[in-house]
């Protein structure tokens, strides 16, 4: 396996690497730089290859997900890469009716809105995803010391698509289940949590080496609601994959309010969108985790030099920080020029080199 044991056998090429380096907060040749929506998106060898391939059909390929997969790392020499798949995936491999509409996002054919709803959720199986796990073998043989990310969404954000049927900007329907049917909504996230541990397992199992949580859409939570309806079936996810020893990334956005909390629900590595900088954000999460983020993405549509101005003011925010992988505050815009991606990992890596 690309992990060394967390019982503590000899490290590997992938265990010492930059990455997963920062994220154990210990120190580093140089800050480690990735992308959130690295694999897709941007890039014109990604649309190449996913010509005539719909997106959910494309994630069941290993090949497809491996070539997908390693183009940002190839092109962009980032630090890790992150597995090419979607958040709704487990939900469509237990049999939900849903699918990704281009431009808009996931589509839910049946909410679940419903205590009967509840009953087409059942347990993931390793089975029902083998092309995860084959996938994974084919990207650590590939990968070398590069480390490779699982993920999953959290939850909360699962929920969001599921109880509305696709995307929103309010969750009316999500937070009416929250307030009105409280019971009903634990069971809801308590199910979502099993099945997120269980595909979180699968990718560890198959040799990724940092697994992050997708929480999106968190940030439209007050702290206390968050604290009380939300975080305990995060902190089940994280309390699943915590004897593997593998980093573990939560990430969400708008989250300023919530980042102690998303710390305290298990994570080693707390994401940071652009609106909080680093040092005021390592305040509210508190000691004994790094940090990931948090450049604006939309910077990469402006200048050379005013996206150098804007990476120092990260990095000079993120000095002194136990731990600091570098990102951005959301994921890759799809418009964004891919040299600019190029130049910016360049840039990060000259900047911190030690
Ligand atoms: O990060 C990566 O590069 C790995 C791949 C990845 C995808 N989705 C592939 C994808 C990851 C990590 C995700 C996570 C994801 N999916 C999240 C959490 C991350 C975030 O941005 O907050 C969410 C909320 C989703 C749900 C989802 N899937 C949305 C909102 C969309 C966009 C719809 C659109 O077309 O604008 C998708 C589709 C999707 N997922 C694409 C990709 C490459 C685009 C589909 C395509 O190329 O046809």
């Amino acid at each position: 396996s690309a992990n060394a044991s967390p019982t503590g056998m000899q490290p590997t090429a992938t265990y010492d690497s930059p990455f997963l380096k920062a994220c154990r907060r210990e120190p580093v040749p140089h800050t480690p730089v990735w992308f959130m929506r690295q694999a897709g998106r941007s890039l014109p060898e990604y649309r190449k290859v996913r010509e005539g391939i719909p997106m959910l059909e494309s994630c069941t390929r290993p090949e497809l997900v491996t070539e997908i997969t390693l183009q940002p790392v190839r092109r962009h020499g980032v630090d890790a890469a992150i597995y090419y798949s979607d958040i709704v995936v487990p939900l469509k491999a237990i049999g939900l009716d849903l699918d990704i509409k281009p431009g808009v996002g996931p589509v839910v054919a049946e909410p679940v809105r419903t205590r009967a709803d509840l009953a087409r959720l059942r347990d993931l199986t390793p089975e029902d995803v083998s092309y995860v796990t084959e996938a994974i073998g084919l990207l650590t043989r590939e990968l070398g010391a590069t480390p490779l990310i699982g993920f999953a969404g959290a939850p909360f954000t699962l929920a969001s698509y599921l109880v509305e049927g696709g995307p929103s900007r309010t969750y009316e329907n999500a937070k009416a289940m929250m307030y009105g049917d409280p019971e009903l909504w634990a069971d809801l996230l308590d199910r979502l949590a099993d099945i997120t541990a269980a595909f979180l397992k699968v990718q560890i199992e198959a040799g990724a080496s940092a697994v992050q949580l997708f929480d999106s859409w968190a940030g439209a939570l007050a702290p206390a609601d968050y604290r009380r309806s939300v975080m305990s079936a995060s902190a089940k996810v994280f309390d699943a994959v915590a004897g593997y020893g593998v980093p573990r990334i939560h990430f969400g956005v708008g989250t300023g309010e919530l980042l102690g909390l998303m710390g305290e629900a298990g994570a080693d590595v707390v994401g940071v969108d652009w609106r909080v900088p680093l040092d005021e954000a390592a305040r509210r999460v508190g000691p004994g985790k790094a940090l990931q983020g948090n450049l604006d993405p939309t910077v990469l549509f402006s200048t050379p030099d005013a996206v150098e101005t804007k990476v120092r003011e990260v990095l000079d925010a993120a000095v002194g920080l136990e731990g600091h992988v570098f990102n951005l505050g959301h994921g890759v815009m799809p418009a964004t020029d891919p040299d600019a991606l190029t130049r910016l990992t360049e840039y990060v890596h000259t900047q911190t080199a030690r």
